[in-house]
């Protein structure tokens, strides 16, 4: 369990960027931080893997107080990839970028050699394996920050808008990656402003606006408060304004070919 208790953080300028945060994320849950450009929930995510600590309040990881932990220490446990990839790269090939961390952390040869060659395949970045990762596309970057970190298997895995640049190939990879981080027990926590593709993921929804957290609730809920969705700067998904559309405001089918189905029912009546 993720548990921020009144937490409120000032940069160091005096910035004020969060603000009275409570916020529990169990175990084993998909959670979407999603709100307006300036909201607070790089800030916030940053507090997880220990980057920021804050000002006042606490955050704990499973009952440890992020204060009394190292960055090194939390991030075993904790991956984060960054929203900006240039933030993150730094080796001199790609496949030294996804070793580092796998190295790092001490596991035996068998096991990096495993997770290395499992990951370079899921994001398809085999020819780039001997290229420095800066010669690459934004997209292909954003590639090697996920296949970099989700090599050494983190329970919590933070991602800052993870789709942006991506095609919608490399959106469904990830889709199902995530699917399957969760039914293998890891915590995932998404950015994103990327309202279609948290539509298929389905994660608890947090919104938040200027350094607050306004509202928690499933995609379902929140997506159909247009008061909420004003207030933290998002659009609802196509499907849902389709089905609002014409007249079905209840329970809005998942998936395209779902959609389809009801449409035609609707019309053979
Ligand atoms: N290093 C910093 N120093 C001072 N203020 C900062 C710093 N980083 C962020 N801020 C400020 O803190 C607030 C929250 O920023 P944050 O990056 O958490 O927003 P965000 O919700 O992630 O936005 P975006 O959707 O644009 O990524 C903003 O007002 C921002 O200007
Ligand atoms: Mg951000």
């Amino acid at each position: 369990m993720i548990k921020f208790e009144d937490v409120s953080y000032n940069h160091p300028d005096g910035t004020n960027a969060l603000n009275d945060i409570n916020l529990e994320i169990p175990e084993n849950s998909i959670t979407a931080i999603v709100g307006n450009n300036g909201a607070g929930k790089t800030t916030l995510v940053k507090h997880i893997n220990g980057l920021l600590k804050p000002t006042t309040g606490t955050v704990s990881i499973k009952n440890n107080n992020t204060k009394e932990s190292s960055v090194a220490e939390l991030s075993r446990d904790v991956g984060m990839v960054f929203q900006n990839a240039n933030h993150q790269l730094f080796a001199d090939t790609v496949e030294n970028e996804i070793l580092f961390g796998l190295n790092n952390f001490g596991f035996s040869e068998e096991f990096i050699k495993e997770r290395y060659e499992f990951v370079i395949e899921l994001f398809n970045l085999r020819k780039y394996e001997n290229i420095s990762p800066l010669k690459l596309s934004g997209g292909e970057k954003k590639r090697v920050c996920l296949a970099s970190v989700l090599a050494w298997n983190p329970g919590i895995l933070i991602l800052d808008e993870p789709t942006v640049g991506q095609d919608e190939l490399q959106k469904t990879v990830l889709l199902e990656f995530i699917d399957q981080l969760n039914k293998n027990n890891k915590t995932v926590i998404v950015i994103s402003h990327d309202i279609e593709f948290l539509w298929r993921l389905q994660p608890n929804i947090v919104t938040m606006s200027e350094g607050r957290i306004i509202q928690i609730g499933s995609p379902e809920k929140i997506f159909r408060n247009k008061e909420l969705m004003e207030k933290v700067g998002i659009v609802p998904p196509q499907i849902i304004k389709i089905f609002e559309g014409i007249g079905i405001k209840d329970k809005t089918p998942l998936s395209l070919e779902d959609s389809c189905k009801v449409i035609r029912e609707l019309r053979n009546h």
